[in-house]
């Protein structure tokens, strides 16, 4: 399998780089700058991309990789930083751009050079930089320009080396898809045959192997990684992976009937479900403020799941969903295991085990999808929205009573049905409804009412730290409306959420 690396080198779009490459086919990992140049060159990659970065190559403190990283006869393509970093590098004077630093669109102009074979001769690129490559280094040339840098692409093609002073990897970059696919198949000489089935294959094997006779221990929640972990190690170890979902009776309509029926019947998997719902609502009886109802389920949470490890006994190994972006975010070196640890809530403090198993963390959330369809998981499951670790206990505002719970669920099953049913699932990120405390007057027949007001929310986001709230179409909402006053009899009232985050959140607690 071909390997890219992408040399981080601090910039934004490390993991976009990386996953531009992926598109192609291609594996791509991120690394620190730090990284070994005997670790680089032992590793056998077709190509290194140095990324953007915050800084200057001229301040000393700036992140270098060693010039010898540039002489292993592997093609680098440096990116914006990273194309100044290869110029000073190779002796080429950086200097500030100064009144002339560019953020944004740029017109490129460029000359013949197998980056940019089928990349007409003048386009849109994107900028952000306050440096440039004032001197290019003997050997290199300049390949492009914009009207104010006179170095927006330089390369010395015979060594393999290229530089970019814009980022390919973005959208606004009209042919940077092109631009990578030339260096990742001219000039790396790619294959571009990295599929989900030979991972999916490959990690199977590996852990045939490197678990061999082993027991390991799993945390079920239902959410899409786990899942695909647990399934993934299945197929490796059998009936050795144990996996325990503690239901906490905070999960929607059908939810835990729903994993435990797929875990168990489809793929015929040693699965404990402990029925914990009287458990954590009693712990939760009388309790109204958001942050204790959370605090009070994660420990719940640890402590059930603690007393089901103790009966299994002594696992080898604990199995965790942690993903690529999980990794890449704890910084690209020593502390990913301390993040990955977060992903449980402080499971392997309190579990006898002797090593993390994490099958998806070289993923990205698209790729684990795709791997979970792969490995036969239904597609409702690889599909799953996000959803809280606390459950619905964080969509019923106030005390969380049975009552109320199975008044939401119906709420919120009869609202997911719509806009299933509209074709609305895949454009809005996330759709649920929540019970709010206000009760509200209504009129049914010539009776008056007095009920719930259930709140409907829906949004769309890239990555749910900003959302906007989705425009979903009148007839749906109408529809959902209908639906719930006429069969939950104790809500009077509909309303939906237009707030968009921030200032609001997602979750309503
Ligand atoms: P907020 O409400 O913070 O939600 O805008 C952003 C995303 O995070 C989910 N969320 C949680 N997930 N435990 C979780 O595992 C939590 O306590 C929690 N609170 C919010 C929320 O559903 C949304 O996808």
């Amino acid at each position: 399998m071909d390997k890219i690396l992408v040399l981080d080198f601090g910039g934004q779009y490390n993991q976009l780089i990386a996953r531009r490459v992926r598109e192609h086919h291609v594996f791509a990992e991120i690394r620190s700058y730090r990284t070994p140049t005997g670790e680089i060159e032992k590793a056998g990659y077709r190509g290194i991309i140095f990324t953007g970065g915050p800084n200057s190559v001229y301040d000393p403190a700036s992140p270098r990789c060693d010039r010898a990283v540039l002489e292993l006869g592997i093609p680098v393509l440096g990116i914006c930083y990273g194309c100044q970093l290869m110029a000073a590098l190779e002796g080429g004077e950086v200097v500030s751009a100064g009144a002339v630093s560019e953020y944004g669109k740029a017109e490129f102009t460029h000359r013949d050079s197998p980056l940019f074979a089928g990349v007409p001769e003048t386009s849109t690129v994107w900028m952000s930089h306050t440096d440039y490559v004032k001197t290019v280094p003997a050997g290199f040339t300049v390949t492009g320009t914009t009207p104010s840098c006179p170095a927006a692409a330089i390369a010395d093609e015979k060594r393999l080396l290229y530089g970019v002073q814009f980022h390919p990897e973005v959208m606004h970059t009209e042919y940077g898809k092109t631009m990578l696919r030339n260096f990742l198949f001219s000039v790396c000489g790619c294959a571009g045959d990295w599929t989900m089935e030979d991972f999916v294959k490959a990690s199977v094997e590996k852990y045939k192997k490197e678990l061999a006779g082993k027991k390991v221990l799993c945390a079920l929640s239902g959410g899409v990684d786990s899942s695909v972990a647990a399934v993934l190690l299945h197929r490796a170890v059998g009936d050795r992976l144990r996996c325990v979902f503690v239901d906490h009776g905070l999960l929607r309509k059908d939810e835990g009937d729903l994993v435990e029926r797929t875990f168990r019947e489809k793929f015929d998997m040693n699965i404990v479900r402990v029925n914990a719902g009287e458990r954590f609502l009693g712990k939760l009886a009388g309790v109204t403020e958001p942050e204790r109802k959370r605090k009070i389920i994660g420990e719940e949470f640890i402590r059930v799941f603690e007393e089901e490890a103790k009966k299994i006994g002594h696992v080898h190994a604990l199995a965790q969903g942690t993903i690529y972006p999980d990794v890449v975010e704890s910084g690209t070196g020593a502390s990913a295991t301390i993040k990955s640890h977060h992903n449980v809530g402080g499971l392997p403090s309190v579990i006898d085990f002797d090593e993390i198993v994490e099958p998806l963390r070289l993923l990205f959330k698209d790729e684990v999808r795709a791997a979970g369809l792969e490995l036969g998981i239904p597609y409702e499951l690889v599909w799953r929205q996000p959803f809280p670790g606390p459950g619905l206990a964080i969509r019923v505002l106030g005390e969380v009573t049975e009552e109320k719970l199975a008044v939401l669920r119906e709420c919120d099953a009869l609202f997911r049905e719509e806009v299933i049913a509209a074709g609305l699932e895949q454009e809005t990120n996330q759709y649920f409804a929540v019970l709010t405390d206000s009760r509200t007057v209504g009129v049914m027949g010539d009776a008056r009412t007095y009920g719930y007001t259930v709140a409907l929310r829906a949004v769309s986001t890239d990555d749910f730290m900003t959302a906007d709230w989705s425009r979903l179409p009148y007839e749906v909402l109408a529809k959902a409306s209908n639906r719930i006053t006429n069969k939950v009899r104790s809500v009077s009232r509909v309303v939906y959420d237009i707030t968009s985050k921030p200032p609001a959140t997602v979750e309503w607690e």
